[in-house]
């Protein structure tokens, strides 16, 4: 599968030849000002939570592609009010399997809410498993508990996890949260768009190599294949 970064928590990732994204926030990011948001691919949408940097393009991408967004129940409400036609909603616990793969929402410690203010239920990650490779799609949380459970119940080979820290968990928390999970793969995200959660960079992958893991940083436009 390719994986393409478009910057802050926003992937883009081809899967069985469809194209997955992320969380988009491209055009109010401007780290990602040589990313054209209106020329993002997409069959599916995925979207953590509510808050702005997870949702920012969401309905103008979903307008254009017609893509399935999939989300939890309340921001799916939010979004068909705004005109987005296909929508899956799911909940934190619920599986579903599309055409690409199976999707399982997992608890994210975190808040959300809607740009307007709308309640956006609960925050949530993902568990993505296909027949080809399966990884975790943090979102935006802490370090918890829960993360275990994610590793007894499937073998993940690659994760996203957030490493800026201030409003998520930071590098540090994140190498116990790949230890939980038991992957030693880590694909970094949520750092350096705002001044609060800036990052040295050097130092995070330093501090996962130290631990025998690998934390990958990818630049804005960046597509490495798994
Ligand atoms: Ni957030
Ligand atoms: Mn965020």
């Amino acid at each position: 599968m390719d994986i393409t970064y478009y910057g802050h928590s926003c992937f883009g990732i081809t899967i069985n030849e469809k194209n997955i994204l992320f969380d988009p926030f491209i055009s109010p990011n401007e780290l990602a000002k040589n990313i054209n948001a209106e020329t993002v691919k997409a069959d599916y949408i995925l979207i953590s939570h509510g808050h702005e940097d997870h949702i920012a393009d969401a309905v103008s991408i979903a307008k254009r592609t017609k893509a399935t967004v999939i989300c939890n129940w309340e921001i799916s409400v939010w979004l068909q009010n705004q005109g987005v036609e296909n929508l899956h909603p799911m909940n934190i616990g619920g599986k579903k399997l599309f055409d690409f793969g199976s999707v399982k929402c997992v608890n994210a410690v975190h808040s959300s809410s809607l740009p307007d203010g709308s309640y956006a239920g609960n925050p949530m990650g993902f568990v993505v498993e296909t027949n080809d490779k399966n990884f975790y799609y943090a979102g935006d949380t802490a370090l918890t508990y829960d993360m275990k459970l994610i590793g007894d119940y499937r073998k993940i080979d690659f994760a996203f996890l957030p490493i800026g820290d201030n409003f998520t968990m930071g590098v540090d928390n994140a190498i116990i949260a790949s230890q939980f999970i038991h992957c030693s793969d880590v694909i970094g995200m949520h750092y350096d768009t705002f001044e609060f959660i800036k990052i040295d960079k050097p130092e995070a992958i330093n501090k996962f190599n130290r631990q025998g893991k690998k934390l990958t940083l990818l630049e804005i436009g960046e597509t490495i294949t798994k």
